[in-house]
């Protein structure tokens, strides 16, 4: 399956011609834009009538205009990444959630899903805008999917969304994540805020695995979460991809390409994004080139020590905040200790999170926040956010869906700051605090319906250490 490999090179000239020609050379400000001829814009930057956004409606219509049996058809496409239909034909059900292939399926999966869009869009230089809800002016559903009118309009989603609620910025914090250095912490913490986040408010579609792809926003949101990956790159600081890790290297996924021949893709072909899959996104930084090599370097091992465990019943999550606190006093030195080390982390675990179904809720989740303060997610105690997405829904969707298996979700946060703001003081309990959290309407927070409670069966406080391996 070496073929796709030649007509991107076509592509890569022919696009270049045809971006420039759009676009006017002024957006290209970096000889690295004219290298990636594709562009991917910030959906905040383009307007309804924008030859981008008509051109996806066209593609919309178009894809669910061929047989379903296309690899190219809307319901194939969102198939391949979950479907409740089987028995399940090629590559179906296989997007890849909770575990470190997340980022690099999904990029696989929208580049291939791009190339499709693009040919049906009749816009020879189409590429999948971004969906940049960091910004406080970009939370609402872009104005073009709320449209009924439009291809991209989805009815069952959270009417609050589709009648102009906002994201909560405590839902979006990528902030979070993006301060992690080992992979799997940042791909995780982002994973689930905001990437679960925005799936569970937006609900319908959105909200559970096996039927998210059939709404024209999810790629948006992928798009975002894929730049996501390379603005955590660009930051340095020891930051990397497993490259010492053959299985995420050379695990095949399938896909099909525009003309419907079934292609196959490894972590190794999604490295840079602008060199391998030709694209950059508007506004980024310059973009890390990392490399599947063949010398292996001996990988940073992180290991983990259970410091604590919350000895009370399990937690159980519903409409009102749940606060518990975890008894700190012999652990005081030890924290203090972990504090000053840099190769040490603090994480705050949840395991065995369960719901009957989707409960269409986020919670936000504090370390130390003190008895009775308001919930800032600006503060510091603010850790990160629960909401259940793929992992940890009983009998959701996702349970009866070919090819996935239930298994519970699991959460860890870092929380070193929120722990180091906490022995300032002398209390000697770490309390955790959970806040059901809802969407802005007109700007003011509402109070979320909690479809099904959540129960979380261990609560622990671990330290994460950094090892050089062998
Ligand atoms: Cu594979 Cu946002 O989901």
């Amino acid at each position: 399956m070496k073929r796709h490999f030649s007509r991107r090179r076509f592509l890569t000239t022919a696009g270049a011609a045809a971006s420039v020609a759009m676009f006017g050379p002024s957006l290209f400000n970096s000889s690295m834009a004219l290298a990636a001829p594709f562009m991917r814009r910030d959906i905040g930057n383009l307007t309804a009538t924008n030859s981008i956004i008509v051109g996806y409606r066209n593609a919309v219509k178009a894809m669910k205009l061929l047989p379903a049996t296309d690899g190219r058809s809307w319901s194939y496409q969102a198939a391949i990444h979950g479907t409740l239909t089987s028995p399940a034909k090629t590559a179906w059900n296989t997007c890849q959630h909770g575990n470190y292939f997340f980022w690099s399926w999904h990029r696989m999966y929208l580049y291939w899903f791009e190339r499709i869009v693009r040919k049906y869009s009749g816009v020879y230089s189409w590429s999948l805008p971004y969906w940049n809800y960091s910004l406080a002016t970009e939370r609402q559903i872009p104005a073009m999917f709320r449209d009924p009118a439009s291809e991209l309009f989805v009815a069952n989603r959270n009417a609050g969304m589709n009648g102009g609620g906002s994201l909560p910025a405590a839902h979006v914090d990528v902030a979070l994540g993006l301060a992690l250095v080992p992979f799997t912490n940042a791909s995780g913490s982002l994973e689930s805020n905001p990437h679960n986040n925005v799936h569970v408010d937006i609900g319908g579609l959105m909200g559970s695995v096996p039927t998210a792809a059939q709404d024209p926003i999810f790629y948006l949101h992928h798009a975002n979460m894929d730049r996501l990956w390379n603005i955590w790159l660009a930051q340095g600081g020891g930051r990397t991809d497993p490259l010492s890790d053959a299985t995420w290297k050379n695990t095949q996924y399938t896909f099909f390409d525009e003309n419907n021949n079934q292609v196959k893709m490894t972590g190794c072909d999604v490295l840079r994004a602008a060199q391998q899959l030709s694209y950059t996104y508007e506004g980024e930084p310059t973009q890390v080139k990392q490399y599947c090599l063949r010398i292996i370097f001996p990988p940073w091992i992180w290991q983990e020590i259970i410091l604590i465990r919350w000895p009370g019943p399990p937690v159980e999550l519903g409409p009102e905040r749940v606060s518990i606190p975890l008894e700190i006093k012999e652990l005081r030195q030890r924290l203090i200790s972990v504090g000053e080390n840099k190769t040490q982390t603090l994480q705050l675990k949840l395991d065995e999170v369960e719901a009957d179904q989707q409960p269409g809720v986020v919670w936000e989740v504090y370390v130390g926040l003190p008895a009775n303060a308001e919930p800032d997610s600006e503060g510091p105690y603010f850790v990160g956010t629960i909401s259940l997405f793929s992992d940890g829904i009983r009998r959701g969707p996702e349970h009866t869906a070919a090819g996935h298996k239930y298994k519970p979700a699991s959460f860890a946060f870092t929380v070193d700051r929120a722990v180091r703001q906490v022995l300032k003081g002398n209390d000697d309990k770490l309390r955790i605090t959970m806040v059901p959290s809802g969407i802005l309407i007109n700007g003011k927070p509402t109070r979320p319906r909690v479809a099904s409670k959540v129960r979380i069966g261990q609560v622990s406080l671990a330290l994460q250490e950094q090892k050089k391996g062998r």
